[in-house]
């Protein structure tokens, strides 16, 4: 089958450096072979085509389950070591459209709306674990921030000893797969050998197994409660999975309900606190933007409705910035062709894995003139189309989470900015790097020089001393 040209390394070496070199590889490939290449990575999944032209784009996220295009479940085995194969990451067709169905509702609309108050105190709970002075790793408060809402949100747990088991491990979990040397765990099959509790894939799979214990005691307990469920006061996604029955009457088995819930523990966790971490970076970098943001957060009140935060245009535009300039996900889920197919001028055969590439197409000089740069204003100043931005991915594989990573990205980051004054103090090498199956920031330290307060909020206080 005639392909577009691709490096013509061997497989295994161009899977080394998509694992340890990705971004420069990726780009290597773009000055090469232009818009479209193909790489290969596995012999037994076959070459995968990479597109980042938004024209090819648009046709990809547009016809991805119709006639051009399937979008297949359970290609990416990395994923499903973690989530299993009952996760909405490895259906397709019908099956995959009900249990995005049954999973998006909280992620929208009201009941994402919902979670607002949380967030903001979950971010001011975690952040004033630091004392001012004490220089910590950025990251750290970024994930236990996130790790908390998912673990609200996906689960109702709020505190006990299930809840922090859970924190504990699925923390450990995910910090091991982001490693390149443990990633390579989850793209290397030869690499997972159990050689007992302290070698890599032995500690994995141990985690794992502690993880599913929890998960499966904590969905016992509620099918013993079976009243709490129906009570109406709890708006958990655990709550509204177990309550979900298909046309036959049947509710989700336990493993169904594990895989959905990991799914969205991993979807969700380690993108939105990377996410967050590279946007604390930039606000600190830039002294001009920081600014911006805090006048900005002063014309509103901090304690206002979460939505009015939400909708603060610079902060939207610092946070799409953030998106754009080093992706979390580098790529979307691959798709299939079902037919021939032209895409900018190159043809492809039916059976073709296709992806488009967001890295590449975030850094495309006539969308985003000088792209190295972080630039917030090019969002204020133009629309793009969901074709030349696309951090979300697109089509029926389109991220589940989008509005919900979008909400807490802004309410935490005003969170923060309002309530406490941070500084960078190591960040001069910063650079983007693998951490698993996402992409982000190298190690860097910040600290707390004192709490702020933002103008708002001191004359806030001061009525409300008055009037006491
Ligand atoms: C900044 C944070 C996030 C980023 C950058 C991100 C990015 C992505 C991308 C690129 C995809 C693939 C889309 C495609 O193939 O077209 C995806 C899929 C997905 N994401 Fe996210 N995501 C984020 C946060 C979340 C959150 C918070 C959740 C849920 C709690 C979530 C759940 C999912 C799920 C379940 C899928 C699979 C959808 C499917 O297969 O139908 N993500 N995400």
């Amino acid at each position: 089958m005639a392909l577009p040209q691709g490096p013509r390394a061997p497989s295994a070496l161009q899977m080394l450096q998509w694992v340890t070199t990705p971004f420069s590889f990726m780009r290597s490939c773009h000055r090469k072979y232009g818009d479209h290449f193909t790489i290969r990575l596995n012999p037994r999944f076959g070459p995968l085509v990479f597109f980042s032209h938004p024209e090819a784009l648009q046709v990809i996220l547009t016809n991805d389950d119709a006639e051009l295009f399937e979008s297949p479940g359970s290609f990416n085995v990395a994923l499903e070591l973690l989530t299993g194969t009952q996760s909405v990451f490895a259906f397709s067709g019908e099956r995959h459209r009900r249990a995005r169905q049954l999973l998006m509702p909280p992620f929208h609309g009201e009941r994402m709306r919902s979670y607002g108050e949380l967030i903001r105190d979950i971010t001011e709970q975690v952040m004033n674990e630091y004392q001012p002075g004490q220089a910590f790793p950025a990251r750290k408060p970024m994930q236990t921030i996130s790790l908390r809402v998912i673990l609200r949100a996906v689960f109702g747990l709020v505190d006990g000893s299930r809840y922090r088991q859970l924190e504990n491990h699925l923390g450990t979990l995910l910090d091991g797969v982001s490693n390149p040397i443990s990633a390579s765990l989850l793209f290397v099959p030869s690499m997972r050998q159990d050689l007992g509790p302290h070698s890599p894939w032995g500690r994995f799979i141990r985690n794992r197994q502690r993880i599913d214990k929890l998960i499966y005691e904590e969905i016992a307990d509620r099918r013993k409660n079976r009243d709490d469920l129906n009570d109406g006061q709890r708006n958990d996604i655990l709550t509204l999975l177990m309550s979900a029955r298909d046309e036959a009457g049947e509710g989700l088995s336990d493993v169904e309900l594990r895989d959905e819930l990991m799914t969205l523990l991993i979807a969700g966790h380690e993108t939105t606190a990377t996410a967050l971490t590279w946007a604390l970076y930039w606000i600190h970098r830039l002294p001009g933007v920081r600014e911006r943001l805090l006048q900005e957060l002063e014309s509103v009140d901090h304690n206002s409705d979460p939505s009015v935060v939400f909708k603060l245009p610079y902060l939207n535009a610092v946070c799409s910035e953030t998106l754009r300039i080093y992706p979390v996900a580098l790529l979307t889920f691959a798709r299939v062709t079902r037919s021939r197919v032209t895409l900018t001028g190159v043809t492809l055969e039916p059976g073709t894995t296709v992806t488009g590439c967001i890295y590449l197409a975030h850094r495309r000089k006539e969308v985003f003139p000088d792209p190295e740069e972080f630039r917030p204003d090019r969002f204020l100043e133009r629309h793009y189309s969901p074709y030349e931005f696309l951090p979300f991915g697109g089509g029926v594989r389109r991220c589940l989470g989008m509005a919900f990573a979008q909400f807490e990205m802004r309410l935490a980051l005003s969170t923060i900015l309002s309530r406490f004054d941070l500084a960078l103090t190591d960040a001069h090498n910063v650079r983007q790097q693998r951490r698993g199956l996402v992409s982000g920031p190298s190690p860097f330290k910040m600290v707390r020089t004192g709490r702020a307060r933002l103008p708002n909020d001191v004359e806030r206080l001061a009525k409300e001393q008055v009037s006491q």
